[in-house]
């Protein structure tokens, strides 16, 4: 880093654009990241879709609740969120980011609870729930 200092202001300057950019993004590549949503509904009596469009076309039933699992290795920016999905059942369609490297770093297992008002999740040890609204 050094050397492109020396080499030229302009690549200095540009090294700590560049930087400070990744950092202002919360650019993070994730390794083993393994992300459960748990279908807790109406007191568990109505199925949930799920579909994250970044890593599958495809929605995944959970059934009253059961749970569904993703395990996940890879770059997680502004750009690529994979863990952006769709959450749907009869009467409703939300979305939320299950994992944003500046709310989630601190799971590498993040569990989530569906409900109607929102997504909650579970923290360790504790096991207490912490609930955000859907976006
Ligand atoms: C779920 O059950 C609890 C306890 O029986 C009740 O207070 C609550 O209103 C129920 N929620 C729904 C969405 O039916
Ligand atoms: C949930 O989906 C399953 C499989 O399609 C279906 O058999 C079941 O009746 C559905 N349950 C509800 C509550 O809609």
């Amino acid at each position: 880093m050094r050397k492109m200092c020396v080499s030229g202001k302009s690549v200095c300057i540009l090294y700590v654009i560049v930087t400070y950019m990744l950092w202002a993004n919360n650019a993070v590549v994730v390794d083993e990241l393994l992300i459960q949503v748990t279908n807790t509904l109406d007191n568990g009596s109505l199925n949930l879709s799920v579909t994250c469009p970044k890593i599958a076309s495809a929605s995944h039933l959970i059934l009253p609740g059961k749970y569904y699992q993703w395990l996940f290795s890879g770059d997680i920016t502004p750009a690529n969120q994979p863990f952006l999905c769709t959450f749907q059942w009869p009467g409703a369609s939300h979305s939320f980011n299950m994992y944003d490297p500046s709310r989630d770093s601190d799971c590498q297992e993040c569990n989530w609870r569906i409900a109607e008002k929102g997504p909650c999740r579970l923290r360790f040890p504790s096991k207490s729930l912490t609930c955000y609204n859907w976006i």
